[in-house]
């Protein structure tokens, strides 16, 4: 048993294992073994070292390695990224000779007290075979990479010193069940532990904790392999048969909105276990999905596990960091994409209320390049390896309320045992319905899963106009049963636009129960240049043969778990209060679906240019879940500015998740609109042009390089679309990202100079007529454009816009419009309209390979000042704004953020529009309504001096407040 041979080479899940069983918080003896193991790498299976499981072998020469970990993120090997592709032959069950194989020691004590009887080793994840030694003693072997494994110690523990010895093949036969979209990354990445069993101690325990919403009455009852006493202070329960059944009339129930939990023990033969009861009860009811009697929108988010740093091997800070965000941007579901999380993560979820869909460890999406052939969904002979899987997933973590449903995995085609999968699932526990997406026809399952569906789809599957499938019993069942996309919205780089149109459809229809945005973080590796920049890695940087690019960050949070846009964007989106503000009253919608508004309080600010006029509180009665209300606001003052009425609904009180402030959703309407400039005329000073080109190089003291017409924008991700419709190749090889311009003429008029120009790609005739027209008004220089296409046009553009450069000395930007992050035209849910302050490395969104970013939509003024002079541009009435250090083009080559350096110059976009973002990186492009079009167009902007911040360092003291010290 002790040759790789038949680990290598079975489709067995594993031998010598114990039965799976619950994840517990016991208070038995443990010993934690976690730490630095010792640590030897070969580079094929059959180079193992012969005898290393020895208690006497000798490992001083051997490495450290950190235990849990993965040896490639400790400088052993490297990681490889594929998203589909096996890295390997498809060759089931066998895997190359070049196999790289771990081999760990760990020396641990066992006190003299530790208890009698039985123990038992346990491993919280190892990727992805291993054969485990104890004192020399073979204990058995497992796959499964993210799941528990259990080994009885047996007779080999002894008190005093014993070894642990582990060995770690990165490839095994499991390896075909485990080809989700991530690093390919091995070791023992999870925790591991020693655990006494004492006799006649629990070894199993599955909590039923039901709630009646007709009655309002909880049902507990526990089964356990041993008869057990059950204490639950709260509930009047002391000592009391755990079995029960224990009908509690007055229980809270469990919910996201509200994740009421029951601490109390049960306990046998001398162990207690703690329990957090959450009472609640899923049912698939009328077609939909209800959890306490109540359908449930699912604001969801797949997510993998993941540390810039560590890989899989996530800390609980990460974990914790993730459930706090999630809550904080109005996250209420979780789809363990697409394997059991580390169990810390669910209590978590218990704790501060998310719904799970916990997934099986199984995916084999890269039998897709053989057609499916030999698929294990299909093969009878991986039937026992699959139902271990389920099993092993149910077993871990079916006592936790959060979970709403089992799914049996991600895209692993279709077949018998997926269906017998279910079977295990339905028939173990009828609590909790069934999940999988990759089969349409939904036979086996109690909801209908797509993954990124376009709009149009949902909304024809919101009003069961979907096609129907080929057999009509499995057709009427797929009608009968609630819809939700386990994954849409692409979060892949600047992204995902159209969220907003995909709510809207979720809240339209109640079949449609929500979706899960892919994905929750990027998985990028940090690393740094020779020269010490940090960027964040991908496919391919560490020279793998096959790869897939920069896909493995498509995350809504960066790898270091900032917020990116999209997250923020989303966050708007799903808030669960609308706040619709109409003259004189604002009528809000409680969307939650349990909850009423009292953890809110809803205040409002008058601001005029940005700067608040008056502030108060509305009084809004608590309103219930589902519910309207509308109420009057306050009488506001007429300004002679522009000025928006803000309304944000804040948290009242500290929660578990947030502070008490906590913006939950806002909404705005404009009160005043800005007044008519007046005309004040003025001369146009002849000096201030490019004799040759026609281009402005001043403004005041600061030397410009003058606007000019620009299309170009380095292209998204979701431009590109790997999995969508891509527009970047349209726009190379239209050759967008190299215009050339053409002086046609300029010629000085009575009220100032017109710039003719043609702007058009070599190789073609198609091109933008762009004329500048330049007048005076007091100190502005006022410029209106005039672009109208030549030729025919037949894709949407990237932007329209004029880009021009300022002096390096430019940190320092201020404007009054939409913010304060980036937005476009498809998304735009989170953009205030109010005055904000950012230097120019602020202003840079760093998404892991770099592109378009950091655009502000609606903006009325900016001002860009350096410490002795500036300019600020006004809008007619408003542009999109961006500034960088480095110009287009360089982000467009960049490949990682660490390739931009900041150029001599900063370079301002001043655009009329963008085409929009859509989500083509996965799933549609972009809605038709926010493509730019070519057509005929005029705009104008203002060119103003300014004379800049002062030459004391600026000070910021945040967005609205504004002490600039002035230069004397
Ligand atoms: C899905 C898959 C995910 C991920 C995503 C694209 O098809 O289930 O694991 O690969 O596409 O990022």
């Amino acid at each position: 048993m002790s040759s790789p041979a038949r680990i290598l080479t079975t489709v067995d899940p594993g031998e010598g294992r114990r039965l799976s069983r619950a994840h517990a918080a016991s208070d038995v003896s443990r010993v934690d073994l976690d730490g630095q193991w010792r640590f030897n790498l070969v580079a094929r299976a059959d180079l193992v070292t012969a005898g290393f499981e020895k208690p006497g072998f000798d490992d001083a020469h051997w490495a450290q390695i950190e235990v849990p970990g993965h040896w490639q993120m400790q400088g052993h090997g490297s990681p490889a990224y594929t998203n589909v592709r096996y890295p390997f032959p498809v060759d089931p069950p066998f895997v190359p000779d070049e196999n790289p194989t771990g081999e760990y020691r760990y020396q641990f004590d066992v006190p003299a007290d530790w208890p009698s009887g039985q123990a038992v080793i346990c491993f919280l994840g190892v990727d992805s075979a291993f054969t485990v030694w104890l004192n020399g003693a073979e204990l058995g072997w497992s796959t499964g990479s993210q799941l528990t494994t259990e080994f009885d110690v047996g007779s080999h523990l002894r008190t005093g010193t014993n070894v642990v010895a582990v060995r770690v093949h990165q490839w095994s036969p499991g390896s075909y069940l485990e080809d989700q979209d991530m690093w390919w990354l091995s070791g023992i990445f999870r925790d591991v532990s020693l655990i006494s069993r004492p006799a006649g101690a629990i070894d199993d325990f599955f909590v039923h904790a039901n709630f009646d919403h007709t009655r309002g009455v909880g049902t507990l009852r526990i089964d356990t392999d041993v008869p057990a006493v059950l204490t639950i202070p709260e509930l009047g329960l002391q000592q009391v048969p755990a079995a029960g059944p224990h009908v509690l009339p007055d229980v809270e129930p469990w919910s996201a909105e509200r994740p009421r939990l029951y601490d109390g023990t049960i306990s046998a033969g001398g162990e207690t276990i703690a329990l957090r009861v959450g009472f609640r009860t899923i049912t698939v009811l009328d077609g939909l999905l209800t959890v306490n009697g109540r359908r449930i929108l699912m604001r969801g988010v797949n997510r993998h596990e993941w540390n810039p740093d560590r890989g899989r091997a996530v800390t609980a800070q990460d974990m914790l960091s993730d459930v706090l965000l999630m809550k904080q941007h109005n996250i209420n579901a979780v789809r363990t994409s697409h394997y059991p999380p580390h169990p810390a993560f669910l209590d978590l979820c218990d704790e501060y209320g998310l719904y799970v869909i916990d997934e099986c460890d199984y995916e084999t999406h890269g039998f897709i390049f053989t057609q499916w052939r030999r698929n294990p969904s299909d093969d009878p002979q991986w039937e026992p390896a699959l139902l271990d899987r389920m099993r092993r997933t149910i077993e871990r973590d079916k006592n936790h309320p959060s979970i709403i449903m089992w799914s049996l995995g991600n895209e692993a085609g279709h077949g018998r045992n997926l269906a017998a999968m279910s079977a295990l699932a339905h028939a173990r526990d009828p609590g909790r319905p069934v999940h999988y997406e990759g089969d349409w026809d939904s036979s086996y399952v109690d909801v209908y899963s797509r993954m990124y569906a376009s709009h149009d789809e949902v909304d024809a599957i919101g009003r069961f106009a979907e096609p129907v499938t080929a057999d009509p019993l499995v057709d009427a069942h797929r009608r009968s049963i609630p819809f939700l996309q386990c994954e849409y919205a692409h979060a892949m780089g600047n992204g995902p636009g159209g969220l907003l149109e995909y709510q809207q459809l979720f809240e339209k229809f109640p079949r449609c129960q929500g979706g899960f945005v892919w994905e929750w973080i990027d998985h990028g590796i940090r690393q740094r240049t020779d020269d010490g920049h940090e960027f964040f890695a991908y496919g391919g940087d560490f020279d793998e043969p096959l790869h897939d690019d920069n896909f493995v960050a498509d995350g809504l949070v960066f790898p270091d778990r900032t917020p990116s846009p999209g997250l923020v964007e989303y966050k708007a989106v799903i808030a669960p209060v609308r706040l619709l503000i109409e003259t004189g009253k604002l009528t809000v919608t409680n969307l939650l679906d349990f909850d009423d508004t009292s953890p809110m309080r809803f205040l409002w600010a008058h601001e005029a240019d940005g700067i608040a006029v008056a502030n108060g509180e509305l009084d809004v009665a608590p309103l219930a879940a589902q519910h309207t209300a509308t109420v009057s606001l306050p009488a506001l003052d007429t300004i002679p500015s522009e000025s928006w009425l803000t309304i944000r609904a804040v948290l009242a009180r500290d929660t578990a998740w947030a502070q008490a402030g906590h913006e939950v959703a806002v909404s705005q309407r404009m009160i005043s609109p800005a007044p008519t400039r007046p005309f004040r005329g003025g001369e146009l000073g002849r000096d201030l042009f490019d004799e040759r080109t026609g281009l402005l190089t001043h403004v005041g003291a600061t030397r410009v390089d003058g606007p000019r017409l620009d299309l170009w924008r380095a292209p998204t991700d979701n431009d590109h679309g790997t999995h969508g419709t891509p527009v970047e190749s349209g726009w190379r090889a239209l050759g967008l990202h190299r215009l050339t311009h053409r002086v046609i003429d300029q010629r000085w008029t009575s009220d100032g100079f017109a710039l003719r120009t043609r702007v058009g790609p070599a190789a073609t005739d198609i091109a933008m007529l762009a004329t500048y027209h330049w007048t005076a008004d007091g100190d502005a220089l006022v410029l209106r454009v005039t672009v109208e296409p030549e030729g025919e046009w037949t894709q949407p553009l990237p932007r329209l816009g004029l880009r021009m450069a300022l002096p390096a000395g430019i940190d320092d930007v201020e404007w009054f419009g939409g913010g304060p992050g980036e937005a476009y035209v498809d998304s735009t849910q989170a953009a205030v309209i109010g005055r904000y302050r950012r230097s120019v490395e602020e202003l840079q969104t760093p998404y892991v390979y770099p592109q378009e970013n950091g655009n502000r939509v609606g903006v009325r003024w900016v001002q860009l000042r350096g410490p002795a002079n500036g300019v600020r541009i006004e809008g007619d009435p408003t542009f999109d704004l961006t500034v960088r250090r480095w110009t287009t083009e360089d982000l467009d080559a960049a490949r990682h953020t660490s390739d931009l350096r900041p150029r001599d110059r900063v370079f301002v976009n001043i655009d009329l529009a963008q085409t929009g973002l859509g989500t083509a990186s996965c799933g549609p492009g972009v809605l038709p309504k926010y493509e730019l079009h070519a057509t005929p167009t005029t705009w104008s902007v203002r060119l103003i001096p300014d004379k800049g911040h002062g030459v004391m360092a600026r000070q910021r003291q945040g967005d609205n407040v504004l002490r600039t010290v002035q230069s004397s």
